[in-house]
């Protein structure tokens, strides 16, 4: 495995790359073909070394990401070129998620503020919530919602924010991503419609109902863990690790839901690369896989009254 840096001669190598750019285009792009030369992992907001580029700029420099076509020609300072330089040494040689080392991470659209108390947002929910859950859920309803395992609280707070019209429970186990969860709850000005809630699982929601459970919880499997890329280390591991082969929270998940989704509600799960064993070990449930645009898989749909009561 790929070992962290040294960041002095790192410091040296990026200035050398960097020295004599002009603009913000071309500091991206070269910033660009540096990071290919460095095997860092993509996983956390970008796939790729160019786009991981333009993110790190973006941030570095306070640009809007919303107005990119007004910023491609902007000049770089000397100042702005050491803010550059100084979060890529620190990007490279920690192999730290570049949100966690901004502070910020994008999602649906959004900003959330973001640590290592929770998992960087990533999820392909994302994408769903972005289309309002078209074509699976009728949101003319005034909603019911809980974000099962909430981390930062993006999905559960995404969703508040595109359905305005929703009321929104986020829950999680970690009391310390609850307090980044309420922070972002604060950020985007929701805290009148969505609650966190510390809870182990549904064990603090009594008999609450909802019409729409959705969650990404844990589901890596111990051996999974083992070999994933260094920047992985840095998210909290209940985030991330799942017993029984990652299946124990998703199994959890299928048992409980049914008694907390109103007549007519529906679950809908994230279960990333353990879809088959999933789908092997509950064969009669009748699943609904859905397709993402923008990439992303493993996420499941089932309708209350085909979940186990
Ligand atoms: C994969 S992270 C997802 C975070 C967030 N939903 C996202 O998509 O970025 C899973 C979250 O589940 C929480 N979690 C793990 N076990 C839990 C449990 N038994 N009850 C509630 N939350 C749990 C973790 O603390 C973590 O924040």
């Amino acid at each position: 495995m790929k070992q962290p840096e040294d960041s002095q001669i790192l410091t040296r190598d990026v200035y050398g790359q960097l020295a004599g750019v002009v603009a913000v285009a071309e500091l991206v792009e070269r910033l660009g073909s540096f990071l290919e030369l460095h095997e860092l992992h993509y996983g956390h907001g970008t796939d790729n070394p160019r786009d991981e580029a333009y993110a790190l700029v973006f941030s570095a420099l306070k640009l809007d990401f919303a107005d990119t076509d007004n910023i491609w020609d902007n000049p770089v300072s000397q100042a702005d070129l050491r803010l550059v330089i100084d979060l890529t040494v620190r990007r490279i040689s920690k192999r730290m998620p570049l949100p966690y080392l901004t502070g910020e991470a994008w999602f649906a659209g959004l900003g959330f503020r973001i640590d290592e108390r929770a998992l960087v947002p990533r999820s392909p929910f994302a994408e769903l919530i972005k289309r309002r859950f078209a074509p699976w859920i009728d949101v003319r309803r005034e909603l019911k919602i809980l974000d099962m395992c909430t981390g930062s609280g993006c999905i559960g707070i995404a969703a508040s924010v595109y359905l305005p019209h929703a009321a929104v429970d986020i829950v999680d186990i970690s009391r310390e991503a609850l307090d980044l969860a309420r922070q972002n709850i604060d950020l985007h000005r929701v805290g009148d419609r969505v609650m966190a809630i510390h809870s182990n699982l549904f064990e603090s929601l009594d008999d609450k109902r909802y019409d729409l459970i959705i969650s990404n919880p844990p589901y890596v499997s111990a051996d999974s863990m083992a070999s994933l890329p260094i920047e992985y280390r840095y998210e909290p591991k209940i985030a991330l690790q799942a017993g029984d082969g990652g299946m124990a929270v998703v199994d959890m998940l299928l048992q409980q839901s049914a008694g907390h989704l109103n007549d007519n509600g529906t679950l809908i799960v994230e279960v990333g690369e353990i879809e088959q064993a999933v789908h092997r070990r509950h064969a009669r449930l009748p699943f609904i896989w859905l397709e993402f645009e923008c990439g992303g898989e493993g996420v499941f749909l089932l309708h209350k009254e085909d979940l186990p009561e």
